[in-house]
């Protein structure tokens, strides 16, 4: 049990005792947003007594042919800094997803590992907010290429982090009407005026959302999805898959049967005890890996795994 879940208990059970008897509903209650955030993957690192496995060379995309990525649609891309802190050249926001990153790597080097799904509860929890941060963290160490998948093609939220075109996307792959490079797609070499964050955004691939449909449940549940991580894995050393609420719809159980890891997002002061357990249990028969506690004001509680950073302009 990750201290991310006991903190979650322990909330749920004093806000039952400072509102006893109040009917509650997540969502409405819903906090002001705090700028910052708190990421742990305790449960498996604690379970893991030997040293901290040396971080791997991600060696795989050096022996791929550089003529896949050059058959990748270079876009234009407009990120929206302010909500992409892991591209901040340090501080503490950077130090915070390199945290995560370095949890997910860790994990990686005791089982493989390259495709991770990021899913929560309910909406706006940050789902879409974790995954593009830390596909960014990913990139940013030893230039890993990493494929960032729009998995939740309701509420596609991925392309407006970055500025990237909507379509084509996820669901024209799916049902068959595009190719895998079709729906790829690379920024243009100049992204902004600052060539860290060019060079950064150049090592991730954007399968965005696409149109949105109702076809969402039946097109996940299709071996499409999972031909596409197999067909791209070789290519990268890295697959974050963004995906709608769990508790709401039946495509995120669908994306994890495929994914090799499941990352739990709740957000401080929001995603409630139960349903935090509720989401953890619908995805009983994935690999979760560990939460991800996003938004929080301070750690829940000291130990190791806990980490902050404070920002106010997010
Ligand atoms: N740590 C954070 N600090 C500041 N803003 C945040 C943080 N996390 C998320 N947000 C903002 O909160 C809003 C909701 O986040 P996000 O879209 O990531 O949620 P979601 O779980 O993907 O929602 P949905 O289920 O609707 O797709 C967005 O405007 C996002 O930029
Ligand atoms: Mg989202």
């Amino acid at each position: 049990m990750s201290h991310i879940y006991e903190a979650l208990q322990r909330a749920e059970a004093e806000r039952k005792a400072g509102l006893a008897g109040v009917a509650t509903d997540p969502i409405a209650e819903r906090a002001p947003e705090h700028p910052s955030l708190v990421s742990s993957l305790a449960a498996q690192r604690s379970q893991h007594d030997g040293p901290i496995p040396v971080e791997v060379a991600e060696e795989k995309t050096a022996a791929m042919p550089p003529e896949f990525f050059d058959r990748i649609l270079r876009r234009p891309w407009n990120p929206s800094l302010e909500r992409l802190p892991a591209l901040e050249r340090g501080g503490m926001p950077v130090e915070q997803f390199r945290s995560l990153r370095s949890r997910v790597q860790e994990l990686r080097d005791l089982k493989p590992l390259k495709s991770v799904l990021v899913s929560s509860g309910l909406p706006k929890e940050g789902k879409s907010f974790i995954s593009v941060n830390l596909a960014i963290n990913l990139a940013r160490h030893k230039s890993s290429k990493v494929l960032l998948i729009d998995a939740d093609m309701r509420c596609s939220a991925l392309h407006q982090y970055l500025g990237a075109e909507l379509q084509p996307g996820l669901p024209e792959y799916l049902s068959g009407k595009a190719t895998m490079l079709e729906v790829m797609q690379t920024p243009q070499e100049a992204v902004g005026r600052d060539p860290m964050v060019s060079s950064v955004l150049e090592n991730i691939t954007l399968i965005p959302g696409g149109e949105g449909n109702d076809m969402a449940a039946d097109l996940t549940a299709s071996k499409r999805f999972e031909e596409l991580l197999t067909a791209a894995g070789p290519f990268f050393d890295w697959i974050v898959i963004d995906s709608p609420p769990v508790l709401l719809v039946s495509d995120a159980v669908n994306l994890a049967r495929h994914s090799d890891a499941v990352l739990l997002v709740a957000r401080s002061g929001v995603t409630t005890f139960p349903v935090a357990q509720r989401a953890q249990h619908e995805l009983k028969a994935a690999n979760v890996i560990g939460f991800v506690l996003n938004a929080a004001e301070k750690p829940p509680m000291s130990g190791n795994y806990y980490y902050r950073y404070q920002k106010t302009a997010v």
